[in-house]
């Protein structure tokens, strides 16, 4: 392949695992069809192999399949996030929400409309908090993710990341789960089996710069 050549377009792949990182995508719309357990304790043993900086792991994972209390921190995190768009002022809103490149218009869904914006409706949330004294450790959980999202679809899954989870601290529902304060949640990942096939996203190509010669 051409250094220039975009592999999106290309009909075959040079193996599985580039298979699977170019036919992720982020879904939205999930059948009702439960995951199975063994699946979800795959896909956290993915998310524990990833990378992390001097090895420290400082990831935790919270788990929720309970339909009734997705629901219950979806509305919670609902209203903290319009709460502290409010309190950003109306021209975050606008970035956030209204923008035609939001997610939520871009890709359907209508966050005034939609009975879930935050989870989709998806029958797993896997909330990823991390470590707040150490520097890596968004890396570390971006990598964890990625690593969760890509396991999901090699097993015939799908998922989304759902940085909105952030603001489920404050609510009384996180209050509830005791979690220390020194844990800090950096966002949830959605999985089930999905029931939409969206379409591929441009990815900006003018990011690469070769700086042998320079
Ligand atoms: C850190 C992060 C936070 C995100 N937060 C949300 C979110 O809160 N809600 C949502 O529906 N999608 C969210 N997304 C999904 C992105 O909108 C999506 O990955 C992007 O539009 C590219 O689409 P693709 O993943 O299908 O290529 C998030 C993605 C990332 C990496």
């Amino acid at each position: 392949m051409k250094l220039t050549e975009t592999k999106e377009t290309s009909k075959s792949y040079s193996n599985e695992i580039i298979k699977t990182i170019f036919e992720r995508r982020a879904v939205r719309k999930f059948k009702e069809k439960p995951v199975e357990n063994e699946i979800i304790l795959e896909l956290l043993e993915a998310a524990r192999m990833a990378p992390s900086a001097m090895n420290k792991q400082p990831w935790h994972f919270y788990i929720l399949t309970d339909k009734e209390k997705i629901q219950l921190f979806s509305k919670a995190i609902l209203h903290n996030s319009k709460l502290a768009m409010l309190k950003a002022g109306v021209k975050e809103i606008v970035n956030h929400i209204l923008h035609p490149n939001s997610f939520h218009l871009k890709d359907g869904i209508d966050f005034f409309k939609t009975d879930d914006p935050i989870f989709h409706a998806a029958p797993v949330v896997i909330f990823i908090s991390s470590d707040r004294s150490n520097d890596w450790a968004h890396l570390d959980v971006g990598m964890c993710a990625q690593n969760m999202m890509l396991a999901a679809k090699s097993l015939g899954l799908d998922s989304c990341p759902v940085g909105f989870a952030k603001f489920i601290e404050n609510t009384d529902e996180y209050k509830k789960l005791n979690i220390p304060s020194s844990e800090e949640i950096n966002l949830a990942i959605i999985i089930g089996y999905g029931n939409e096939n969206p379409k591929f996203h441009d990815r900006k190509k003018d990011n690469a710069t070769f700086i042998n010669n320079m």
